[in-house]
């Protein structure tokens, strides 16, 4: 079950933690994998440490934010390792600027809107129309995009614009399921809780006691979740929005 023998993924924004994950995850179930990053160095080391283990990997370093940079990225990876099969959404947080600072809406200049909007929303639309008119062709494809439980419920911590973006990406995902359900294209995405990169490890010993289940996830529970909704076995699951959070933000 499960089986990704002969597929083509990209993951974008898989420098470094969850799409990490998520390309040794689809790598290891036999996936070829494009492992996308902003950051050339980063994807290339992400991409070599697969290739070591055994897979078919390259990387593949373009801005999810720049529609020509993505069409361009994803023609070279149709001739390197063929058409994109899956596509994981993965890059999004603050994009490439100033990491993620947590500020209320009436302190953050309007200035920084765009960019939370850019990589969580534009993106997975972005990185959709570069692939889907191929899967549409060809009869079958998966999407997958990495939300948040900050897209689904409201929090006063101080992220109102990432909250849009990745709520945003929802509604994105569900219209879009349906336009394709008759094109065996399935689009889904998966919702995360705390993860355990989001500070250092007093930060994350922290957080992860308040958590349901004692810990916070990691980019193996991510991975395992998206090999699902990639697989042959999740045909007949579209639009849906999974949550991946150890039991928080149970709506
Ligand atoms: N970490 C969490 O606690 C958490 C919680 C909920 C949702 N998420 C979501 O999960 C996903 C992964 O989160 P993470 O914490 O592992 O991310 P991260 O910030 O650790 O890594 C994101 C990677 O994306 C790359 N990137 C940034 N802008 C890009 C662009 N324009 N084009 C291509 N690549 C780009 C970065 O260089 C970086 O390597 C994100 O969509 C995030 O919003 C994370």
């Amino acid at each position: 079950m499960f089986e990704l023998t002969g597929k083509v993924a990209l993951v974008t924004g898989a420098g470094q933690g969850m799409g990490a994950g998520i390309a040794r995850a689809l790598a290891r179930q036999g996936a070829r994998v494009a492992v996308n990053d902003l950051d050339e160095a980063r994807s290339e080391v992400v991409a070599k440490a697969i290739h070591d283990q055994g897979s078919e990997a390259m990387a593949a370093p373009f801005d999810v934010t720049d529609l020509p940079q993505v069409e361009a990225g994803v023609a070279c990876i149709t001739e390197e390792l063929g058409p994109v099969d899956i596509l994981v959404n993965n890059a999004g947080n603050a994009g490439g600027g100033p990491t993620m600072e947590l500020k209320q809406f009436r302190e953050m200049p309007v200035d920084d809107w765009r960019r939370f909007i850019d990589i969580n929303l534009y993106g997975p639309a972005n990185c959709s129309k570069a692939v889907v008119e191929g899967m549409c062709q060809r009869g079958s494809g998966r999407i997958i995009t990495i939300s948040s439980g900050a897209g689904q419920a409201g929090l006063p911590i101080g992220i109102t614009l990432y909250g849009a973006g990745k709520a945003g990406a929802l509604g994105f995902q569900r219209h879009l399921a349906m336009e394709l359900a008759g094109d065996g294209v399935t689009v889904n995405a998966i919702a995360l809780g705390l993860m355990d990169n989001v500070g250092g490890a007093d930060v994350v010993k922290g957080l992860a006691s308040s958590q349901p289940t004692g810990r916070l996830g990691t980019p193996e529970d991510v991975g395992a979740a998206v090999v699902y909704l990639a697989s042959d076995e999740a045909s007949w699951v579209t639009g849906q929005v999974l949550g991946v959070n150890g039991g928080t933000f149970l709506p």
